[in-house]
């Protein structure tokens, strides 16, 4: 992805700063981002030191706060930081790029990262920082739109609702890039990561329509168990080693 299009996501996304808790933090989008942040809650330290990246209106360090620990979030947008200061005024959050934290190295217990990933200008550049500011030892988790034939037809789904000019918190077409479980394998452990694990999750999907929304929520469980080809994020959970050595070290 380029500089140009990040700049295009860090303009969309102050541009839908005041509604996009409109989209995820309303009975239905809350239902499915409750789902998934439970997901990454069980695989992280509680009671820890979090930094979420691309932490956008501080979701998930609102409930990684409640669940006791402390979190701090960064963001590509200011006006999406804004937000998140807002809703969690005892949490710090800054602006900036997972490509680039603004923290020292080994400075948190554990990593998360919501519906972010596909937006990265470089996926692995963000996993290699990752990895720097991660104590030895800690966890990093992440969920985002994966690469499956049910996503394939979404990078045109976006081109067109924006040449039609839809007003959506997220259909715009940003070169988003999607992942399968081997490229995830091989972008967390070239970053040193070990104990990768990917799973999927999600069928419902917030812009369903009612009734099947209701029916996709309750067949979900069963489809991320045993249909998983149908589920359309994917989770990474991985960890730094507790010897903390260096990717080029091997
Ligand atoms: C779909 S929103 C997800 C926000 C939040 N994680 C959540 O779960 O509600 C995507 C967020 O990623 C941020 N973002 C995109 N690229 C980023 C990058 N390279 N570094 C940091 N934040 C980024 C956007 O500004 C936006 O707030």
């Amino acid at each position: 992805m380029s500089t140009a299009q990040q700049e295009k996501i860090q303009e969309h996304y102050d541009s839908v700063a005041d509604i996009y808790d409109n989209h995820y933090d309303l009975p239905r989008g809350r239902c499915y981002h409750t789902h998934i942040s439970r997901l990454l809650m069980e695989s992280l330290p509680h009671n820890a030191a979090l930094l979420d990246i691309g932490c956008g209106t501080g979701l998930f360090i609102e409930k990684y706060r409640d669940a006791g620990g402390s979190a701090v979030g960064i963001d590509l947008s200011r006006r999406m930081i804004t937000r998140a200061r807002r809703r969690c005024a005892t949490s710090d959050f800054l602006i900036g790029t997972g490509e680039s934290i603004p923290f020292a190295d080994n400075s948190f217990d554990a990593i998360s990262s919501l519906l972010v990933f596909s937006y990265l200008r470089d996926p692995d550049q963000m996993l290699r920082e990752a990895y720097r500011v991660a104590k030895p030892g800690g966890v990093i988790a992440i969920c985002t739109l994966g690469k499956k034939l049910i996503t394939r037809g979404i990078p045109a789904l976006y081109l067109i609702s924006e040449k039609i000019k839809v007003k959506h918190v997220v259909m715009k077409d940003f070169g988003e890039r999607y992942f399968d479980e081997e490229e995830m394998y091989d972008i967390f452990s070239r970053a040193g990561f070990t104990d990768i694990k990917v799973t999927w999750c999600s069928f419902a999907h917030i812009d369903m329509i009612d009734p099947l929304f209701r029916f996709a929520r309750k067949v979900e469980p069963f489809v991320e168990r045993r249909i998983p080809q149908l589920a359309y994020n994917i989770c990474v959970t991985a960890t730094k080693p507790e010897d903390g050595s260096s990717p080029e070290s091997g």
